[in-house]
């Protein structure tokens, strides 16, 4: 199936419906009324609490189609008694590329004329937002239009993923803002990405282009010795197994990580390349797996701080698999159980 950019116009005109003229995103108050409105959950970073299954299904589409998203960000004050708020009303989505709310309902057709009221009178109140409501069937179409069966993760079962941490767009938007962070940074300074494979791919490639300073692009990759033998020190169980093409001294270098848990590989690379005398040396990690830290680590640049679970997509790997996976979740136990079996089957099949 041909994948369409979903975009709000074509959220508006596949279902027709009536979307006012995009305006400038600003602050938004009632005329004649001192209440703006209330941040609810200023931005979806990190685990978002759903009401509603078709909510779910809704982001996940908007995932899919890489649409930045915000769930329930605003609330809107409706009716007042005095100086008293009598009346809110918080639309389900927010989407900052759009500037558009929508109000998702799953309610029988003949009993959205509340929801209907509601829009009418946000309208009213606050002319300038832009707000459309996605009743069943709407949403229904959409979900046909833009194909459901698309949005079905191919590579690992639903059934496989405990839960979702990081949504493709929440990953984009992370790493947008790291990127904007390192290029104020290094004003004037060209940068020396060095990406610690192979889970950093899809980081750095996004982070790269992310950045407004020129970058040159290296790679080091390091293996840990599973069985130091004698004559093996503890400094020699972890070693480059690739080298960085690039001569180091006198650059900015900027290391990149996907993901620290000990700390211990990251300590290994900084001391060796402070060896090769960089103008600077700093560290960017996209997630921080705090809780497994056994060495402090110098890190200036974090994505996310993750809690301490088996997580893979985005660049990382269970046994090699599930690197293209375009968010980060938490594999289920079971995983692990069943592919140990069936390694142990294999293994007593073979003997
Ligand atoms: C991951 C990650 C880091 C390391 C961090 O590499 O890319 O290099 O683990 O763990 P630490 O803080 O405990 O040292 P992995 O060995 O999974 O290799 P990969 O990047 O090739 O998947």
């Amino acid at each position: 199936m041909a994948h369409d950019l979903l975009t709000a116009d074509a959220i508006a005109t596949g279902l027709d419906l009536e979307v006012t003229p995009m305006t400038p995103p600003g602050p938004v108050t009632a005329p004649g009324r001192p209440d703006p409105p209330r941040e609810t959950s200023p931005v979806n970073f990190g685990r978002v609490s759903f009401a509603h299954p078709a909510e779910v299904e809704f982001a996940r589409l908007l995932d899919f189609y890489r649409v930045a998203w915000h769930y329930e960000p605003t609330s809107f004050p409706l009716g007042w008694d005095g100086d008293r708020v009598t009346e809110m009303f918080t639309p389900d989505f927010y989407l900052p590329e759009q500037d558009l709310y929508v109000e998702l309902t799953t309610m029988k057709q003949s009993l959205i004329q509340r929801k209907h009221r509601k829009l009418r009178r946000i309208r009213e109140v606050y002319p300038e937002i832009n707000i459309v409501l996605l009743t069943r069937r709407d949403y229904y179409e959409l979900l046909a239009r833009f194909g459901y069966g698309a949005v079905e993760i191919t590579s690992l079962p639903e059934s496989d993923i405990e839960r979702i941490l990081y949504s493709p767009a929440e990953i984009a938007e992370r790493v947008a803002a790291l990127g904007a962070q390192i290029s104020a940074d290094y004003a004037g300074r060209s940068i020396l990405l060095v990406g610690l494979l192979k889970g950093v791919t899809f980081f750095l490639a996004d982070l790269a282009r992310a950045i407004t300073r020129p970058v040159a692009i290296d790679y080091l990759s390091v293996s840990a010795l599973q069985h130091p033998g004698p004559g093996v020190d503890d400094e020699s169980e972890v070693r480059f197994s690739r080298d960085a093409d690039i001569d180091l001294s006198g650059q900015h270098v900027l290391l990149l990580e996907d993901i620290v848990n000990t700390g211990l590989t990251l300590d290994f690379v900084i001391t060796k390349l402070w060896q090769r005398q960089p103008a600077s040396l700093e560290m960017c990690v996209l997630f921080d797996k705090r809780e497994r830290r056994l060495i402090e680590t110098p890190v200036k640049y974090t994505g996310f701080t993750i809690p301490n679970a088996y997580v893979v997509g985005y660049g990382l790997d269970y046994q090699e698999r599930y690197r293209n996976l375009p968010f980060l979740c938490v594999l289920k136990q079971d995983v692990f159980h069943r592919e140990h079996g069936a390694r142990l089957a294999e293994i007593n099949g073979a003997t």
